[in-house]
């Protein structure tokens, strides 16, 4: 906690009530969700309680080819930056979400930080200001990442799709397929240690997972299609769903546990 600053303890703590804790009860934090321990037992720190370990999934990506993903295909290929993928595709004509949106949406956060989230598609306040999560979905995601003691400065964020679909409907999967093969790219490039998916669509896409609550919770591995590069991936679940189920932020918080664990032993947070 020492070196949170206040605005982040704040965020961390509003986050908490959010959950659900309406009172602190102790100077230590208790796990309550950790599996029992005899009390004759060697004193451990307790285990958070993870979705059993299975086998990873692991996932290369596949292609679909139609001519517009050949290009994007070849386009995104041809980056040799995230400044030339940026470039590349503010100047991309192949999507037609392109067409009714304001700005192109590329990224928010720090590309370096070795933590890379990725979620669906940018909304209405996201296509106004040209960043993703920055509406009451991205909000919530920061409160979240507060939680752990990230931030924008530690993470970085992209979605599927880069500009916003009408509506804030779902991305078709022609848009989605035109769009991926520079989101493989831009993986590549900024090259994390740890990917999150938020939510459904981006698990679909990216892991041909069917279905968020049966998935979340789990680490998996995403294989770069060029490079053959594995990089552990959590399904977890969208903040734009837990505004809607506030329920399910018990289990959002459960995987931030994960995440955080995860990040600290690979010397992320
Ligand atoms: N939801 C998303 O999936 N992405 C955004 O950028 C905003 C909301």
């Amino acid at each position: 906690m020492s070196d949170l600053t206040r605005e982040k303890a704040r965020a961390a703590l509003q986050w908490l009530v959010e959950c659900g804790a309406d009172e602190a009860i102790g100077e230590a934090p208790v796990n309550r969700l950790a599996r029992a321990t005899p009390n004759h037992g060697p004193k451990t720190s307790p285990a958070i309680n993870e979705a059993p370990v299975v086998r990873p999934h692991v996932t290369t990506p596949t292609k679909i080819e139609t001519p517009t993903t050949a290009s994007s295909e070849g386009i995104a290929a041809a980056c040799q930056s995230l400044e030339q993928l940026r470039a590349a595709l503010s100047t991309f004509d192949g999507c037609e979400l392109k067409r009714h949106a304001t700005n192109l949406v590329f990224a928010d956060g720090n590309p370096s930080g070795g933590i890379m989230f990725i979620g669906e598609a940018p909304g209405a306040d996201e296509d106004r200001q040209g960043l993703p999560f920055v509406g009451r979905a991205g909000q919530l995601l920061d409160r979240m990442l507060a939680a752990i003691g990230l931030d924008r400065q530690t993470v970085y964020i992209t979605n599927i799709v880069n500009w916003r679909p009408p509506g804030n409907r779902e991305p078709s999967p022609e848009e989605a397929a035109i769009c991926l093969p520079f989101l493989y790219r831009h993986i590549e490039l900024a090259n994390p240690k740890l990917l999150v998916l938020l939510g459904a669509v981006p698990v679909r896409h990216l892991t041909g997972l069917q279905g968020i609550l049966r998935h979340r919770g789990r680490w998996e591995i995403y294989r770069c299609p060029s490079s053959g590069r594995e990089i552990p991936v959590m399904l977890t679940l969208h903040p734009a769903y837990l505004l809607r189920q506030p329920s399910a932020k018990r289990l959002a918080w459960q995987d931030l546990t994960a995440i955080s664990r995860r990040a600290k032993s690979l010397g992320l947070a």
